[in-house]
This record gives C-alpha cells, structure tokens and sequence, in this order.
C-alpha cells in the first residue's frame, strides 16, 4: 500500500470510490476570474473523504491547534502536527488539491528554512503545496519556495499567526494606510509565484481591490463574494461551535444534533436497552 492510498480494508473506510484524477495546481490557478474555488479546510481522514467530492481546495489549516486541540491561537501549532494531519487528509481525498498550513515559526527565519519544512510537509504528506501567512516580508521565500518546486498558497490581511502584533482578531482594512499595505503585500506575493490568496478579514471593498490587483485567484474568508474563492473553517460552517465570528454562516448546527444523539445513546445505557438484540451475539449450540 502506497503512503498515500486509503487502506479500504479497514471496517470504518468507505469503499473507494472511482479513483479521480486529482486537481492539479496549475488548473486551480487558471481558475482566475472563473468559476468559484471551492475550499474547505480539513484535518482528517474522514472528514476529508466527505468534503472531497464538493471540494476544488482542502488546507489542512493551523486552525486545528483551535479547533482539534482546544489551544488558544494557532502560535503553538508545530510542524508535526501539520504533517500528522495532511497526510490523513490527503489520504482521504482523491480530487482536491490539498494545501496544508506552514505553522509558526517553520518559515520565517529565512527561505532555506522555509525549504526545508515545507519540503518536508510535500515528503511527508503527499500534498501539493503549502500556504503560509505574510505579504512584502515573505515575498523572497514564496519566490525561492516556487522556483525550487513547492507551491504556495499566500495569506494576507488578517493573519491569525500575527495576532500579537495585530492586537486580535479585528476586520482590517478601515484606514488608507492598511488598505496600501494589504494591497501591497498581496502584490509582493503575488508577484513572487503564488498560486493563490487567501484575503482573510478585510472590508469588502479592499478584498474587491485586492482581487481586481492580482493576477492569480483570491479565496475569501471574511472578505468578499467577489473574490476568486471561498473558504471556511468546516467545523465552523457545520456549526460545531456555539460562538462563531460574523463572517461565518453556520450551514447547520451540528453541535445541538451531536449533543442530541449522545444524550439518546447515554439513555439508552442507563435503561440498559443498548445493546439491544440486533448489536449482540449468541452462542449458536
Ligand atoms: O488555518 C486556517 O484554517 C486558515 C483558513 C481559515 C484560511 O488559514
């Protein structure tokens, strides 16, 4: 078995579907001013097999330190843990192009560091490219990134890694002078090879700004309908949280469903009717 297949043997895999050609980077990249990019972000197995057929764009996002590991920003996320979980879900994907998060403090010392973690995410993970955070700074590591064959996702405007500079969590892009800087940076990024840019937290004009200003496809998350792409935290979009930021709409709300059948199953061992006689097995003699 490849590092990469899904091992269908195992009684909780899907039986695999018709084998998909995956989509490849460059056919993302040509979707420039096409139609929308779908993106989600994933971070497991399982749930990347049910996000895959709907899915263009699967990020393995340092948001799982949030929202698998109940830390309090994505600054404690390391690179073990984003290897761990982009090979799960490239394991579970057959069409999406999986890009996984390069984590703080794994990139931006220099761009031979940069190189040697984000080679390290392709080796180990099968994925096809990377997204790290940064406009202007980080544009000589996207550039060195790509020309030495690693494509990179770039993230600008609200970058959650930059939230003890930033001072929180707050939508950019109200004053002239973050407006030039966020353009600016998204231009460096773009300039230098990135494939694509996520455009997080900004007021709707400046993501429309952005979008018309570069040449390859924005993806928004908090930004704007007129970007290139969206993208969402799924376990936010699923509604697995109470408290979500305005920009999130909650598709369902699948903690009240999940909080409703565990209490269903919590009955049913109490009263001792589960295991019932369906889930049992008798001696046959
Ligand atoms: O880490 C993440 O999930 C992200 C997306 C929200 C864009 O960067």
């Amino acid at each position: 078995m490849s590092t990469y297949t899904l091992d269908t043997s195992t009684s909780r895999a899907n039986p695999t579907p018709a084998p998909m050609r995956r989509l490849t980077v460059p056919k993302l990249q040509a979707r420039k001013g096409g139609e929308p990019i779908v993106a989600l972000t994933a971070y497991t197995a399982r749930m990347a097999q049910l996000l895959d057929p709907h899915c263009d764009l699967l990020l393995v996002g340092d948001s799982l330190g949030q929202v698998i590991y109940g830390l309090p920003s994505t600054i404690p996320v390391s690179l073990d843990m984003m290897c761990a979980h982009g090979a799960a879900v490239v394991r579970g994907s057959w069409h999406a192009v999986v890009a996984v998060d390069m984590p703080f403090g794994s990139y931006e010392a220099s761009p031979a560091q940069a190189f040697e973690s984000a080679s390290r995410v392709l080796k180990e993970t099968g994925a096809a490219s990377v997204k790290l955070e940064g406009g202007e700074a980080m544009a000589e590591t996207v550039s060195f990134l790509v020309a030495r064959g690693i494509p990179v996702i770039g993230h600008v405007g609200l970058r959650p890694q930059a939230v003890n500079v930033l001072g929180g969590y707050a939508s950019r892009g109200a004053t002239n002078a973050e407006t030039a800087e966020i353009i600016g940076d998204a231009k460096a990024i773009a300039d230098a090879g990135a494939f694509a840019i996520v455009v997080e937290g900004v007021v709707e004009e400046l993501a429309v700004e952005v979008t018309s200003a570069v040449a390859c496809p924005t993806i928004g998350i908090g930004a704007s309908a007129q970007c290139d792409g969206q993208i969402l935290v799924t376990e936010d979009m699923l509604g697995l949280f109470e408290r979500t930021p305005k920009f999130v709409k909650r598709f369902d709300d699948i903690a009240t469903r999940i909080s409703d059948v565990v209490q269903l199953y919590a009955g049913e061992v109490r009263d001792r009717s589960f295991p019932g006689e369906e889930q049992i097995r008798r001696r046959t003699k």
